[in-house]
């Protein structure tokens, strides 16, 4: 299977046909339909697929000798954001496919085990906490407070896996596993426009996190009840997604509310609570705090005069990540030089980086638009990407 026939294998899988965005989230139905694409791929090169406990799934070339340790590990992700781009994970996936193939037309044999991952929720797009396959497999995350994580339907992490044939009772960190793996290298559509050569390198990813802000008030009739009388959590919610606008203007930040639930959602009713989530980022990690803080007591003193309880949770927070410069270098020139750009994105290479050399190849993504249907990369820049992958891993597994 050719890069262009597995892409267009992909593509059909939880695209919405009116939007062209993609659903794909963490064990639903379209998500279970690109680990079967996977699994499929694998086996038709002859690749050992291993399933790990935490949802994670990998695809081992083995060197002729039997080798197991010292592995490359490239890979990215399958799930989507609601409404996603085709190519925010699964190009890292099936540019990893494609670069194997590559190597073993020019009859490379290599001395390491390469492999290729799936990270399981990568997103957080369904649980609310990004990257929480990395983040089980490394030791990021408690595996208590993940298996209590619920989904919009009110669905436990542990009851979802559960289901998927997974036991939540083994989930946590592998140390066997990210024992025998050397480094990570994860290919990936570039998520801005800075780059602007077909390839890149990462150098850092800024520091990012998610809160959960919810407004409780009470429910009442939209007509009959005055508005002296109203406990109406929509009004500091709406406060609140100001100040988020401000607090990032003034620290020099990036600050999101992108979802928003509100119940019960009638129009002709007063919301009795809204729940909403903040994404915010920033190039130091006291920007991002202060943002958060600020928004945090606009929120607050904004509930006030309406009566409002103000709750706040941190989901995830993920400090600055300065990749590896040894293997950004030896990356570098397996390359013959390539531009190095930070990234405002979160990704699983940050979060393993606190275990083991991870690096990440970007491709150039003309839109610059990300996490929505207009994500894009030209068919020649993606073989571009499946050429510099395959130059680096060759690299990489010759010891
Ligand atoms: C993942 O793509 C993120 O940056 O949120
Ligand atoms: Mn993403
Ligand atoms: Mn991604």
């Amino acid at each position: 299977m050719s890069f262009e026939e597995m892409w267009a294998e992909l593509l059909p899988i939880g695209r919405d046909e009116t939007s062209g965005g993609y659903h794909r989230f963490a064990w639903t139905p379209p998500e279970l339909e690109c680990r079967a694409w996977f699994r499929d791929e694998a086996r038709r090169r002859g690749l050992a697929v291993e399933n790990d406990a935490n949802g994670n799934m990998f695809a081992w070339w083995f060197p002729e000798d039997g080798k197991r340790h010292d592995a490359v590990l490239t890979g990215s992700h399958l799930d989507s954001v609601p409404g996603g781009g085709a190519f925010d994970g699964p190009l890292g996936i099936v540019s990893a496919f494609a670069a194997i193939d590559l190597l073993r037309a020019r009859g490379v044999r290599p001395e390491r085990p390469i492999g290729i991952a799936a990270f399981a929720e990568e997103e957080g797009a369904r649980f609310g906490v990004a990257c929480l396959g990395s983040r089980l497999l490394s030791g990021a995350i408690d595996p208590a407070r993940a298996r209590a994580l619920t989904d919009g339907g009110g669905h436990t992490l542990a009851e979802v896996m559960h289901n998927a044939g997974l036991d939540p009772a083994a989930i946590g960190p592998d140390d066997d596993l990210l024992g025998r793996v050397a480094c990570y290298v994860e290919l990936h559509v570039e998520q801005g426009r800075a780059l602007e050569q077909p390839v890149g390198v990462a150098g850092s990813i800024v520091p990012h996190g998610r809160w959960r802000f919810g407004f409780a008030g009470e429910g009442n009739h939209a007509g009959t009840t005055a508005l002296g009388d109203r406990r109406d959590p929509m009004l500091p919610f709406a406060r609140m997604v100001i100040a988020a606008r401000e607090a990032a203007e003034r620290n020099g930040t990036v600050a999101t509310v992108g979802k928003v639930a509100v119940v019960p959602g009638g129009v002709n009713a007063i919301a009795s609570s809204v729940t909403a989530w903040l994404d915010a980022r920033g190039p130091a990690d006291d920007a991002v705090r202060r943002t958060v803080k600020e928004i945090d007591e606009a929120a607050r003193v904004a509930a006030r005069p309406h009566r409002v309880c103000v709750e706040f949770a941190e989901e995830s927070y993920t400090e600055i990540v300065d990749f590896n410069l040894a293997l950004r270098d030896r990356v570098d020139r397996a390359l013959d030089g390539v531009p190095v750009l930070p990234t405002g994105a979160g990704h699983d290479a940050g979060v393993l980086s606190a275990r083991l050399p991870t690096a990440m190849l970007f491709v150039r993504n003309p839109t610059g638009v990300s996490h929505a249907p207009a994500e894009f990369a030209e068919p020649a820049d993606c073989l571009a990407g499946v050429e510099a992958l395959a130059a680096v891993l060759d690299d990489l597994a010759r010891g």
